[in-house]
This record gives structure tokens, C-alpha cells and sequence, in this order.
């Protein structure tokens, strides 16, 4: 067989992986979005090719104060520069601020099934906890979750353990699309951290770590104080025996278990050598003590691109300008298979 012989003519790059994910800014973020999401979007964006969006669009599937949402989306959008995501490399933007996703969710709508939808244990929750604002919005939020990652043809999407199923939907989506059209989507893969995937809430720890929870000592926001951050900790539901290991019917004791290796890089094994002997109180403390060290460089670099307004517009215009690009490439894609007339 003839030897291809690579020159710097012919030479073809491989392509660099893509990924992409996003965050609502319906609150300030918790630790469980950072330590399940966003700890691990700035890992891999130096390998891959990133896009990262506030979900803002999702936001009003939920009654939201426009004053309040406004500020809380430029706050996430600070954020996604604090924890280290660089704009010159990734593309950092609002999703409203990409038409895109509204347009091609709607295509994608006449491609998914009621069926499938009324399936979404999300939208099962969110109908109780808002059982007076069950919205439509509501019901086929996993479509416009789909159009996100598919206009951007991701191939790993980043996430918590919650979004697992909103991804297989996604992942369905677009097989069905590819299937009557021929190949115009790439299959995404969730991305789902060993440890940190799923933060439990420190008052109920059978409970999701949630921004939304009513009780604010059931969780930690990146913004806390690490005078808040300590006391919370040290309130953390535990359990009356008393020992730090893993085990079952010790929730309590697994999830600082798993926020303390997330923040220290420790194992199991390790945690439990390192407190054997000592009471619940040390390791409290020891947690806290690692929680205050993981975001105290989120926190002062929040501070700082807050205080330049202009500076964040402008790399939030920057962004929106890349997203358009791309994500409109992949719209009029979709749109002359679909048989729609193009301009
Ligand atoms: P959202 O805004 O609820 O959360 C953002 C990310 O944080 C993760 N997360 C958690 N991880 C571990 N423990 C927890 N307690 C915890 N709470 C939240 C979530 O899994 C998520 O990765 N629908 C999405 C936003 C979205 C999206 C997308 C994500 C919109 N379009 C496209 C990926 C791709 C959501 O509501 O995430």
C-alpha cells in the first residue's frame, strides 16, 4: 500500500473535540454547580473546543423578577470568567442573545414526542413545586436543552448526575433527526465527574443541593463568606454514630465526604485514614476549612470583573458574535433539510 507522506500542504489537523454546556442563572450558583459542573467546564476547556452559555432561556420556564434576572445573568456570566474559562479560548455568552437556540428548539419540537417528554423526572418535580405555573416552556425545556449542544455539534457535554436524562433525550433527538435527513447532528456524550456529581443538600442529604431550596442552610453559594460557608458545614445534617468513613445510611457523612475529595483531590480511603479516631466536629472543620480554600479565587476574581460593566458587555457582544456564527451555521443546515425556502 502507498505511504501517505504528511506535508505542511496537505496536512489536516485532527479536530479538536468540542463540548458545550450551560447554566441557569435562576440564583446565585451553589457548590453543587460548581463542584458538579463548573469546576470541571475549566478542567476541559483547555483540551477541547468550549462553548459556554448562561441559560437565561430556561430561566422563564420558572416566574422570574426581570430586574432580578437581569443582574443574576450578568453575575453568572462574571462567574463563568472567575472559575477560570478563558474568553480568548472558549466562547463564553447569554443564550438569549443567540436567536438560534429559539429557532431551532422549535424545529426540534416537531421532532419529539409528547410521550417522551411527559417521561422527564424534571419536569415531574417542577410541576409540584410549581403546580400553579405549569407552562408549556416547562414541558419541552429537554428540547431546547437539546438545541443548545446540538447547534454547536458537541461532542461531550459537562454536567451533574441530574441532567443525565435531559441528555439522553437529546441524544434521541438527534438520532431521529440524522435518521430521516441523513448525518447533520453529532451524538453528544454527558460528561459526568466521579466524585461531585451529585452534591446533596447539607439539612436533607437524600436531597439535590439546590439554589432553589427554601432553606438557605441547605446549601452553599459560591458567594458565601467563609464565616457563612463554616457555619453551614458545621450544621450539616450527619448521623448519631459518629465514625467518618462511606457506608450506607450515612448520606450525611458520603456527601462531605465527596465535597471534601472534590476540593482536596483525596480519596476515600484516604479521608477516612486521615480522620480515624476523630469525631465529626474536626471534620467538619477540616471541610469547611477546604470548601472556603476552593472558592475564595472564584470569589475575589467574581469581585473583579463585576466592577467592570463595560468590559463585561463587551466580552458578552464578543461571544454572542462567535455563538451566532456557529450556531447559525448549523441552523441553515437544518432548515434546507427541512425544506424551508433560504433567503
Ligand atoms: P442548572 O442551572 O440547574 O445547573 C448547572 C449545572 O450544575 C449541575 N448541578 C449539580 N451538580 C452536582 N450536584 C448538584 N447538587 C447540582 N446541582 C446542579 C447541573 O447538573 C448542571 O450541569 N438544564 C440545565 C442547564 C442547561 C444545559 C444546557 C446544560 C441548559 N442547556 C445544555 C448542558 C447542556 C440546568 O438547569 O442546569
Amino acid at each position: 500500500m502507498e505511504e501517505k507522506i504528511i506535508t505542511t500542504e496537505n496536512a489536516q489537523p485532527e479536530r479538536k473535540k468540542k463540548i458545550l454546556s450551560c447554566i441557569q442563572p435562576s440564583g446565585i450558583p451553589t457548590l453543587g454547580n460548581y463542584l458538579g459542573a463548573l469546576k470541571n467546564w475549566t478542567k476541559l476547556s483547555s483540551d477541547f473546543d468550549g462553548a459556554f452559555a448562561v441559560a437565561d432561556l430556561h430561566a422563564i420556564t420558572v416566574r422570574q423578577d426581570p430586574k432580578k434576572l437581569r443582574q443574576q445573568s450578568n453575575e453568572v456570566f462574571a462567574l463563568l470568567l472567575a472559575i477560570g474559562l478563558d474568553p480568548e479560548k472558549s466562547i463564553i455568552f447569554l443564550q438569549s442573545q443567540v436567536p438560534a437556540h429559539s429557532q431551532l428548539a422549535w424545529i426540534l419540537n416537531c421532532y419529539t414526542q409528547f410521550g417522551e417528554m411527559s417521561r422527564m423526572t424534571q419536569f415531574k418535580d417542577k410541576s409540584l413545586s410549581h403546580a400553579d405555573n405549569i407552562n408549556v416552556g416547562l414541558f419541552s425545556y429537554p428540547v431546547l436543552m437539546a438545541a443548545d449542544i446540538l447547534l454547536y455539534q458537541a461532542d461531550l457535554v459537562p454536567v451533574g448526575a441530574d441532567q443525565k436524562q435531559h441528555l439522553e433525550i437529546a441524544r434521541d433527538i438527534a438520532n431521529r433527526f440524522n435518521g430521516i435527513y441523513g448525518k447533520t447532528f453529532t451524538i453528544p456524550d454527558p460528561y459526568i465527574g466521579k466524585s461531585g456529581a451529585r452534591v446533596m443538600s447539607l439539612q436533607d442529604p437524600t436531597k439535590k443541593m439546590s439554589k432553589s431550596d427554601p432553606n438557605p442552610k441547605s446549601y452553599i453559594s459560591v458567594f458565601d463568606t467563609p464565616e457563612q460557608i463554616m457555619k453551614k458545614i458545621k450544621s450539616a445534617v450527619t448521623d448519631s454514630e459518629g465514625g467518618v468513613y462511606y457506608g450506607e445510611g450515612k448520606e450525611g457523612v458520603n456527601n462531605l465526604m465527596s465535597i471534601y475529595s472534590c476540593c482536596t483531590g483525596l480519596t476515600n480511603e484516604q479521608i477516612e485514614a486521615e480522620f480515624q479516631g476523630k469525631g465529626y466536629g474536626d471534620f467538619k472543620v477540616a471541610v469547611a476549612e477546604a470548601v472556603i480554600e476552593e472558592l475564595r479565587p472564584v470569589r475575589e476574581k467574581f469581585d473583579y470583573y463585576m466592577k467592570d460593566t463595560a468590559e463585561l458587555k463587551n466580552l458578552q457582544a464578543k461571544g454572542a458574535e462567535t455563538a451566532n456564527r456557529i450556531a447559525d451555521r448549523t441552523l441553515t443546515k437544518v432548515m434546507k433539510k427541512v425544506g424551508f425556502v433560504i433567503p
